[in-house]
């Protein structure tokens, strides 16, 4: 049975049902876009301040800016208040037309907490209604919600939290399966993603431990949950959607080459430079750089190379050396 299959959610209906997640600091173009490469149906922005965006200020705008090779994408925006929420939701569906507009209830960070927004929407769900019926008022775009199991254990209450949601028009929900409490520490809880999917009338999304093919197969068998998010499990593996995707359509999962996950990287470097600019995109690339050679053999001395890396002509060295070593090991 193919079980790679594409979610309609309100207006807009996705490639597939593999999606990369919203994290701030990876899920910019550059990494959206050589995950559309290795068959991401559907990418989220990092969040985007409401607040922000809304006074124009004009750092925000490099967190939206879109690859050629994403036909769509979908943008999370985070804030508390429902009329700079719809008035931040305005300014993205006109200016850059994503397929979806997410809220973020879910960052457990406390700066951001602190100013009602993220997770502490978990702990006010009549404000969730609010701000999304103020959105879904204001766009067509579909707008979706993010969301985690509550508070802390003595306060987990997903299932109130994505009714009021629903309530206020939103055309998917995401449950991020651990508490505000629990941040990304221990397990996610997967029997919260098919009892959320069975108590909502829209699609449910599943976000927590997605580290394998496997685990996307287990929890999209039966139909119940509508896509998943792969967060961390994506972070200088890509290649996790190739063989996601070859699972859920019943096909031998590839396994890429050292030379494929070097070019890979060096394509995912060059494509952060456009961005950036040499010198931001050299240094933010050093934790992509250790992502990819998680599991790679002699990557320990590589790392080390890597956290040094300023300069284009210093990752040329650290490409040369990966390279050598990868030989070594032939
Ligand atoms: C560094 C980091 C940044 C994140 N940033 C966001 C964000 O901007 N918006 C959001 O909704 N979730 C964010 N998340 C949460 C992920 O989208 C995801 O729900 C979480 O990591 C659980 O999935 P995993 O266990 O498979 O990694 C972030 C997670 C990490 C580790």
């Amino acid at each position: 049975m193919n079980l790679h299959v594409p979610v309609r959610v309100g207006s807009y209906t996705t490639r597939g049902n593999l999606f990369l997640a919203p994290v701030a600091g990876y899920s910019d173009a550059a990494f959206r876009s050589i995950c559309a490469d290795a068959g991401c149906d559907l990418a989220f922005t990092e969040m985007v301040s409401s607040e922000a965006l809304t006074r124009g200020h004009l750092k925000t705008e490099v967190l939206l800016a879109r690859e050629d090779n994403e036909p769509d994408y979908a943008v999370q925006l985070f804030g508390s208040r429902p009329e700079t929420m719809a008035a931040a939701a305005v300014i993205v569906a006109e200016r850059w037309r994503p397929a979806l507009i997410d809220v973020n209830c879910g960052c457990p960070v406390p700066k951001i907490v602190k100013t009602g927004a993220g997770s502490a929407l978990m702990r006010d769900p009549e404000r969730i209604r609010a701000i999304v019926a103020a959105m879904t008022g204001a766009v067509r775009t579909p707008v979706t919600v993010k969301i985690r199991l509550g508070w802390d254990d003595s306060s987990v209450n997903y299932l109130e939290a994505a009714a009021a949601a629903v309530e206020g028009g939103a055309s998917a929900v995401t449950l991020h399966a651990r508490t505000r409490e629990r941040g990304y520490a221990g397990t996610a809880d997967r029997r919260a993603f098919f009892a959320l999917a069975d108590a909502l009338p829209v699609p449910v999304f599943a976000s927590g431990d997605l580290f394998s093919a496997k685990a996307a197969v287990d929890i999209l068998s039966g139909g119940r949950v509508a896509g998943v998010m792969f967060a961390r499990g994506a972070m200088g593996d890509p290649f996790i959607f190739s063989r996601a995707r070859a699972a859920l359509e019943g096909l031998p999962e590839p396994a890429e080459t050292a030379a494929e996950r070097m070019s890979v990287a060096r394509r995912h470097l060059g494509l952060s430079l456009r961005h950036y600019g040499e010198r931001t995109a050299c240094v933010e690339f050093r934790k992509q750089a250790c992502a990819y050679l998680k599991g790679v053999p002699g990557g320990a001395e590589l790392r080390r190379l890597a956290v040094g890396c300023s300069t284009l002509a210093d990752y040329d060295g650290f490409f040369d050396a990966w390279a050598a070593e990868a030989a070594r090991r032939a």
